[in-house]
């Protein structure tokens, strides 16, 4: 089942440097829960896509943008960036590990659920995307995920815990073509 597209939004990251090397925590001193994420980028007949380019943004653990049109007055985290851009592997897979984005308000009566931005560029499309969070109570309120036929397709699955005992996520994107 292809991913389905969600809006850019307005934070996407301007005049920053990406991490190349997939951690975002820097070294693990950015404040909030240290998660991993993990996946493969994939066609719709499951066949791996390698070196798509993905792009990835976030909030930091306090529902906070490093953007300069951010309204949040929660605090920015100076470890953390919450961008990184990376290439898939020859098996379509790709990793980050990065810290769990909190919540943040969009307007009175609208509190984004916790949700990472993706960029994907395969070999013939590009696909722009948000993941979501297993079991998160925002879920069933956030506008934009309760605006695709199958949500379900958007929020990430638990994997066991690793050694280290972070949380691990599984976020498999997949294009129409690749
Ligand atoms: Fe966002």
């Amino acid at each position: 089942m292809r991913t389905p597209h969600q809006i850019l939004g307005p934070f996407f990251p301007l005049g920053s440097i990406p991490v190349t090397q997939g951690d975002l925590t820097e070294r693990g001193h950015a404040e909030g829960e240290i998660i991993e994420v993990t996946g493969r980028v994939l066609n719709d007949k499951g066949e791996p896509i390698p070196a798509a380019r993905l792009t990835i943004w976030q909030a930091n653990s306090f529902g906070r943008y490093v953007h300069p049109n951010d309204p949040n007055p929660a605090p920015l985290d100076p470890n953390f960036r919450g961008f990184a851009i990376l290439q898939s592997g020859y098996d379509g897979g790709y990793w980050i590990k990065t810290v769990k984005p909190g919540p943040y308000p969009v307007g009175p009566d609208w509190m984004r659920a916790p949700h990472i931005h993706f960029e994907v560029s395969g070999q013939f499309e590009r696909l722009i995307t948000q993941m979501y969070f297993p079991g998160e109570p925002l879920n069933a309120s956030d506008r934009l995920l309760m605006s695709v036929a199958n949500p379900d397709l958007l929020i990430a699955k638990p994997l066991p815990l690793t050694q280290d005992r972070f949380g691990v996520l599984q976020f498999d994107i997949v294009l129409a073509r690749g």
